[in-house]
């Protein structure tokens, strides 16, 4: 099983769309294993989108993600990482296919409801940048059984 974070940014919070968002994750059949409601902090932000730090949208990227709480989400799935950005859609939300969070909720590049991380490299150092060690739950997920066929539940 592998392990993957999303962000639901402070658009999420405000559009009062955070349970929706949740639940499409829920009914997929993905595990919640970690979730809390925080501010980024200035040092968070700039790890988070190192990538991004160059770019001329960066202060209008870092003032959105820290104007309102977002809620951070440890998920747990088979091949967990490419399923959330699955169901989350592409970036540019107006361009989204229809079906997926974006898609369904957002007409913006930048204030596009959920961070989904992109690889297994990253999703490792971006749960471990937003949740300690005891802020992440090992349990016995009881629909697991039904989720899956028994050959992928050892996977
Ligand atoms: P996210 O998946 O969190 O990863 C980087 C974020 O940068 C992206 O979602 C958008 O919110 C934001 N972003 C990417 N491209 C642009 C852009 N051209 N203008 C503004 N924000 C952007």
């Amino acid at each position: 099983m592998e392990r993957t974070l999303i962000l639901l940014k402070p658009d999420a919070l405000q559009r009062n769309l955070i349970g929706q968002i949740i639940e499409r994750f829920e009914r997929k059949g993905l595990k919640i294993i970690g979730m809390k409601m925080i501010h980024v902090s200035d040092d968070k932000v700039k790890e988070h989108y190192s990538h991004h730090v160059e770019k001329p949208f960066f202060a209008d990227l870092k003032n959105f993600i820290q104007s309102y709480p977002i809620v951070a989400i440890a998920l747990e799935g088979l091949e967990a990482i490419n399923t959330v950005r699955v169901i989350t859609g592409t970036t540019l939300g107006r361009e989204a296919d229809a079906g997926t969070i974006r898609g369904d909720f957002s007409m913006s590049q930048s204030n596009n409801l959920v961070h989904a991380s992109d690889s297994a490299e990253n999703a490792q150092k971006e749960i471990e940048r937003f949740f300690d060690q005891d802020e992440l739950f090992e349990y016995k997920k009881l629909d697991f059984e039904a989720v899956y066929s028994s050959e992928e539940l050892e996977k």
